[in-house]
């Protein structure tokens, strides 16, 4: 689906789900998606949401990008001239950040299992990742801060969400925001747009999450189409944030646009819960390089990914 309206018409629908995931053995990678809400069926998702969603309610979206900043501060005062922004930053950063202010014992080696952890994430991918990410939601367990497995997995499942959306936002930001190699920064007319507003518009046009998926339980009619039940949906946000019916001008780079139609974030009960946690942290780190790094001009290239879209490097250099 890829039209704006149809795809909020399920996101809110009732009969559209999650599609459903198998639990496994305790403290394994398919234990942990069975157990978080993201995946979780309609009678279990109220509850374990509100763990997450208590859990981000503690938390300080200035302090977060504060934090964030200062970290990024710290990391290029340690590079050379050139540093790989996705390996250095985009991941470690905000990690490191989320993972302190929700109690892990250890934020640095915590935000390592997490990247291990989201790499195998989403159902379908290799078992040779699977396997990987087992030992690694185990270590996660033992870092959490004390608690059932239920609350403790939810903790986790933040730090997993945020892992690589909220490094792809950081990446598409820094290629589409920074200046290129020759050009002076002064005369970009984004360098004196707020970070924010520049952030909400590279969501829309270059979403770090490119799609989701639904299934129907019950026959329907949606977009003009009849649906029985059982049918899979991919629902394309990075095409409905360019529906003309929506945003004016859709392929226009515009800051400022008038908000509320943005899809990247998904709608409903599910909608994000960690948006302006995610836009803190990406700010938090944009705010620095916008200051001090540029392009170098290499070729961006994206991870393999079905729905999300994580550049596998972005190299700026630094003064
Ligand atoms: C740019 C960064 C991010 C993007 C684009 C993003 C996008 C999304 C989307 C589209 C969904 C809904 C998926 C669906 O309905 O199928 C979602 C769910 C979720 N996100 Fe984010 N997210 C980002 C960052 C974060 C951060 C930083 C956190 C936590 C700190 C977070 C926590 C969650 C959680 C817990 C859910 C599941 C909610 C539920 O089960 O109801 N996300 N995110």
């Amino acid at each position: 689906m890829t039209r704006h309206a149809d795809i909020r018409a399920v996101l809110t629908h009732p009969a559209c789900r999650v599609p459903a995931v198998e639990t496994g053995p305790p403290d394994t990678l398919a234990w942990l998606r069975a157990t978080v809400s993201r995946f979780s069926p309609p009678q279990w998702h109220a509850e374990r949401r509100a763990i997450g969603v208590g859990a981000l309610a503690a938390l300080d979206p200035d302090e977060l990008r504060r934090e964030a900043a200062e970290l990024t501060v710290a990391v290029l005062d340690r590079a050379g001239d050139r540093l790989d922004v996705m390996r250095h930053l985009a991941r470690p950063v905000p990690l490191r950040v989320l993972a302190g202010r929700l109690g892990f014992a250890d934020p640095v080696a915590a935000g390592t299992a997490v990247t291990v952890v989201a790499a195998a994430y989403h159902p379908g991918v290799d078992p040779a990742l699977v396997r990987r990410a087992d030992g690694e939601v185990a270590a996660l367990l033992a870092l959490a801060p004390p608690g059932p497995p239920e609350v403790r997995a939810n903790r986790i499942g933040l730090l997993v969400q945020a892992c690589d959306a909220t490094a792809g936002l950081i990446g598409a930001a820094a290629h589409h925001l920074l200046p290129p190699p020759t050009e002076r920064p002064a005369s970009d007319p984004r360098g004196r747009v707020g970070t924010v507003h520049l952030l909400a518009e590279v969501l829309r046009l270059d979403p770090p999450v490119r799609a989701t998926r639904r299934v129907t339980v019950a026959p329907l009619r949606l977009g003009g189409r009849d649906l029985p039940a059982g049918t899979s949906l991919l629902l394309r946000f990075d095409a409905a944030n360019r529906d003309p019916a929506v945003f004016a001008e859709p392929d226009e780079f515009r800051p400022g646009r008038p908000g509320g139609g943005l899809l990247t974030f998904g709608a409903g009960q599910r909608g994000c819960p960690g948006e302006r946690h995610a836009l803190a942290l990406a700010a938090g780190v944009l705010d620095v390089l916008r200051e001090r790094c540029r392009r170098t001009g290499a070729e961006l290239r994206h991870e393999p990914h079905p729905t999300l879209r994580v550049p596998t490097t972005m190299e700026v250099t630094v003064r």
